[in-house]
């Protein structure tokens, strides 16, 4: 049975879509199939994996417009697949509100090809809205991305109460998966404040390896690409494939 990861995160910018898509390029890299969920009207992941945006995705799944079949689509990346998103799931959370049961209709959609894939990751909007809620109740875990910069601890423990409300009322199986730390400079003494301070309050939560600034991360995007294709030796591509080594043993 695989397992189903969401990012979450509702600071915006940190690193949530770039480590949902490069960690899954790693992964199908290492022999796992793969696939990568958009949860985010943004539709941000969805380019990064290469897929099209103007295709039916998530939203229309979720509707029962479509079939996951006629949803999913293939990448580059043998073994990565991706569930698209597009502007339409933005009317989500909305829409979603009055119906019954509306906290559960990711899990829902993702239920019948969850044995299909070793690791399902779900990546969700810098919010705590009922689209982000969805993401927790359909996971198993929880990997948060924190970005080493300012401020990056404020807003955390809101997170962490939402994660707990979400395990209390909705899904009693969802764990902390992993602390990611992300676009760590070294040279400056705020990154090492917040590893330290991730890493005193998440304790061996937060994984060994640290994600560095780096430009190609930033760049590979615009040329609809993942590092490990763009720029597979730069910094940014070894972290992310030593990410994937850890996630392996440890997820
Ligand atoms: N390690 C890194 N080094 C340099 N740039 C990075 C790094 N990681 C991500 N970026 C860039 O930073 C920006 C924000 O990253 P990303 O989109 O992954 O964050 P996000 O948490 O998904 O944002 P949002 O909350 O808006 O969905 C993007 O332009 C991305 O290309
Ligand atoms: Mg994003």
């Amino acid at each position: 049975m695989g397992k189903i990861l969401v990012f979450a995160n509702q600071k915006g910018g940190v690193g949530k879509t770039t480590t949902a898509a490069t960690l899954g390029a790693y992964l199908a890299q290492l022999g796992k199939k793969v696939l990568l969920v958009d949860f985010d009207p943004q539709g941000n992941l969805t380019s990064s994996g290469g897929a099209d945006k103007s295709r039916p995705g998530i939203y229309e799944v979720i509707t029962g417009a479509r079939s996951l079949e006629e949803a999913i689509q293939g990448t580059q990346e043998p073994g990565l697949s991706v569930l698209g998103s597009n502007i339409n799931l933005s009317g989500a959370s909305v829409e979603l509100i009055g119906q019954d049961k509306r906290e559960f209709f990711l899990q829902k959609a993702l239920e019948p090809v969850k044995s299909s894939y070793d690791y399902i990751f779900i990546d969700s909007p810098p919010s705590l809205d009922l689209i982000t809620i969805n993401g927790l109740v359909a996971a198993d875990g929880v990997f948060i991305p924190l970005q080493c910069e300012y401020f990056a601890m404020e807003g955390l423990s809101q997170l962490v109460k939402t994660i707990q409300a979400v395990q209390k009322s909705l899904n009693r199986n969802l764990e902390i998966a992993g602390i990611i730390l992300t676009m760590y400079d070294s040279r400056t003494n705020l990154a090492q404040d917040v590893a330290r301070e991730a890493v005193k309050y998440f304790k061996d939560k937060v994984f060994r390896t640290i994600i560095p600034r780096n430009v190609h991360l930033g760049e590979a995007p615009s040329h609809g690409l993942t590092i490990n294709r763009y720029r597979p030796g730069s910094p940014g591509a070894k972290a992310y494939e030593k990410l994937a080594e850890e996630v392996v043993q440890r997820v």
